[in-house]
């Protein structure tokens, strides 16, 4: 056998769960658990319980640091970018999940992990088309639409939508609460953060990539629709995603597209881009 990915994991919701799960299971010829971190602790404990292993649970992000090649960042936007910072000083490799707090200062860190010679892996998430879109990125991309679809509910106890007096309620159709840029759409918008910020850094930046949101009363899932024109052809893209059973707010597909990523890390064979 050959030398085990040593991986830490930094949240341990939804989506942290889910990943150690995975590396225990389906990647335990390749990989090996050695961290978990969470500001709530009992988190920690109850997944390290999962695993039959309270030695998994650290006190703090520089012990999981310490312990690991590669972490895996599961926690919130105004945390993701220390974190991955802190890692890649000390030469790690790191997936990031909460891609939203890379937006502002995603330049730095790319010079940060050139400097120290480490990885930032940030997968698809809960949408499809950023293989075809980095390609196209290699010629001229003229245009970059995402078009967000989610039932009225989604947008409870956002402050645009109070600010704008845009009445959710009583909504019979389609309504477009906002058209504008990514950098726009991911302040007025937290939660659909990621989404726009990967299809951002994996295009042509977030003052140009346009973001259209709908409040759409006849559906139950998020969809994201991609379009890309660029000179090497049109891309569109639809993804409808399933709701993750342990958290409302996150998509299944960002899960499944963190453990994807994770294969390419670990096998041999790179399928796409
Ligand atoms: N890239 C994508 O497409 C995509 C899709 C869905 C969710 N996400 C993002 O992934 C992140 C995790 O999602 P989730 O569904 O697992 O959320 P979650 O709320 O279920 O879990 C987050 C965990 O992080 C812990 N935490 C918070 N701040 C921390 C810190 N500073 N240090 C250590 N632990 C901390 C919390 O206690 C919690 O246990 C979120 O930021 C979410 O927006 C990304």
């Amino acid at each position: 056998m050959g030398k085990l990915l040593k991986v830490g994991i930094v949240g341990c919701g939804a989506i942290g769960t889910s990943l150690a799960k995975a590396v225990f299971s389906d990647f335990s010829s390749s990989a090996r658990l050695t961290g978990l971190y969470d500001t709530e602790i009992e988190k920690a404990q109850k997944l390290a319980d999962k695993f039959n292993n309270p030695e998994l649970v650290v006190l703090s992000l520089e012990d999981l640091i310490n312990k690991a090649d590669l972490v895996i960042e599961a926690t919130k936007a105004q945390f993701s970018f220390g974190i991955a910072q802190k890692s890649i000083n000390a030469s790690r490799d790191i997936m990031v999940m909460s891609v939203g707090g890379l937006i502002q200062r995603f330049e730095e860190l790319e010079t940060l992990a050139k400097e120290k010679n480490a990885r930032v892996f940030i997968p698809s998430g809960a949408i499809c088309g950023i293989d075809g879109l980095k390609a196209a990125s290699c010629s001229k991309i003229n245009k970059v639409t995402l078009t967000t679809r989610k039932p009225p509910k989604a947008f409870q106890g956002v402050a645009y939508v109070a600010e704008k007096k845009i009445d959710l309620e009583h909504l019979k159709e389609d309504l477009v609460i906002f058209e504008g840029s990514a950098r726009e759409a991911t302040k007025s918008f937290p939660q659909n953060i990621n989404v726009a910020a990967t299809l951002s850094m994996a295009g042509i930046g977030p003052e140009n990539t346009l973001v259209r949101i709908i409040a759409s009363p006849n559906i139950t899932q998020n969809i994201h629709e991609i379009e890309v024109e660029s000179d090497a052809g049109k891309i569109t893209t639809r993804t409808e995603n399933v709701i993750h059973p342990d958290n409302p707010k996150t998509s299944y597909m960002a899960v499944l597209s963190a453990i994807a990523v994770l294969k390419q890390i670990l096998e041999p064979i790179k399928i796409g881009a």
